[in-house]
């Protein structure tokens, strides 16, 4: 069969329990689990267009040439799963911006792993895709699915049991996103480095692993009992407590700028006054507030006059990654 062009969308998604280390980074596999929603509105668009003429996959997004390295190693892996050489025109869009901690990484591989899959007519499962997607980023493993999803650490020494699964669908417990942007640039420290930093260097790292277990049964329970309160304690202290790790790196990692923190400061005022919201920031400055459905419009105004918030983005749960015909 001859490859096939093909597209795909994957959504963008937020860690309620944060993944922030790995324990093998060749196979890139994480030190603990994770929990995550998907998102609807923040999405990447990829398209493979296979091109004979090509000795090597090459690269546009949002209409410019970009880095190619890291999609040609996951690109890769398809190849040699199908026996196949061929490479691709590659070409994505993101709807957020890029390499800022609104994880592009994970909607990215997600949609390559869905469109390489059909352009190479490989029929991989969802549990497979999850697999192959954390290997090009571990937040993408959680992209493959939607609404609630939950990313095991895995027992197995080559990663075949490190894959995301569903845990609820969105319908279970439609809440919604406002995101707060700072700052619409790259960061300066990539995820990957930013936690390899944190592994090698914080003296705070252990203590961060033996959180993680507990926090993600508070985590799992809490929305399976549609515990709003309990989730908001326990989102907010594993969004912490990874930052604490990395701020105690050497040199600190810091990915907060003095507008995030009056983002999170006013989270909690509005909690205090009555609206169901919460907030968790990944690596980067941009605060995502999670709330009720009721309460996005006054979570979104009262975020979008703080000094320094450059836009608010509005997202709900979103459905898991999609060939696009
Ligand atoms: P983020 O917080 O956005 O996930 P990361 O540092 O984890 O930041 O990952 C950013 C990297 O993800 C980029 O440098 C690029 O390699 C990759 N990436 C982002 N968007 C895309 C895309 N649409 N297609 C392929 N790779 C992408
Ligand atoms: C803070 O998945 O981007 O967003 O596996 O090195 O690509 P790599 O890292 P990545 O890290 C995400 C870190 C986080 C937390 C999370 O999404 O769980
Ligand atoms: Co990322």
């Amino acid at each position: 069969m001859d490859i096939q062009e093909a597209r795909a969308r994957a959504g963008s998604n937020i860690a309620l329990v944060k993944y922030w280390g790995k324990r093998d980074e060749a196979l890139n596999l994480p030190a603990t689990g994770s929990l995550s929603i998907t998102l609807d509105t923040l999405h990447t668009d990829t398209r493979l267009v296979p091109d004979p003429s090509l000795a090597a996959d090459q690269f546009e997004l949002n209409g410019r040439p970009a880095d190619p390295a890291r999609l040609r190693a996951f690109l890769d892996r398809f190849r040699a799963l199908a026996g196949r050489e061929g490479h691709f025109q590659v070409i994505s869009s993101n709807s957020f911006p890029t390499s800022a901690g609104l994880a592009s990484s994970a909607s990215a591989f997600a949609a390559l792993a869905v469109a390489a899959n059909r352009a190479f007519g490989l029929d991989l499962s969802p549990t497979r895709l999850s697999e192959l997607a954390r290997q090009g980023s571990g937040s993408a493993a959680r992209s493959i699915f939607g609404g609630f999803v939950e990313m095991a650490r895995g027992e197995a020494p080559d990663g075949s049991d490190c894959v995301a699964r569903p845990l609820a669908p969105a319908e279970h417990w439609p809440l919604e996103v406002v995101v707060a942007v700072t700052s619409e640039e790259a960061k300066s420290v990539s995820s990957s480095e930013g936690m390899r930093r944190t592994m090698r260097t914080s003296p705070y790292y252990p203590a961060w692993v033996e959180q993680v277990d507990r926090d993600l049964a508070l985590a799992r329970e809490s929305i399976l009992s549609r515990d709003f309160a309990a989730l908001a304690d326990v989102a907010e202290a594993s969004a912490l407590a990874m930052h604490a790790s990395a701020l105690a790196a050497r040199p600190g990692v810091i990915y907060f700028k003095p507008a995030t923190l009056a983002c999170l400061e006013r989270v909690r005022e509005l909690r205090a006054s009555g609206l169901d919201v919460f907030f968790t920031v990944d690596a980067g400055p941009q605060v995502k507030a999670i709330c009720r459905p009721e309460h996005r419009r006054p979570v979104a105004d009262a975020l979008a006059e703080l000094p320094g918030v450059h836009r608010v983005l509005e997202a709900r749960l979103g459905p898991g990654a999609v060939e696009l015909p």
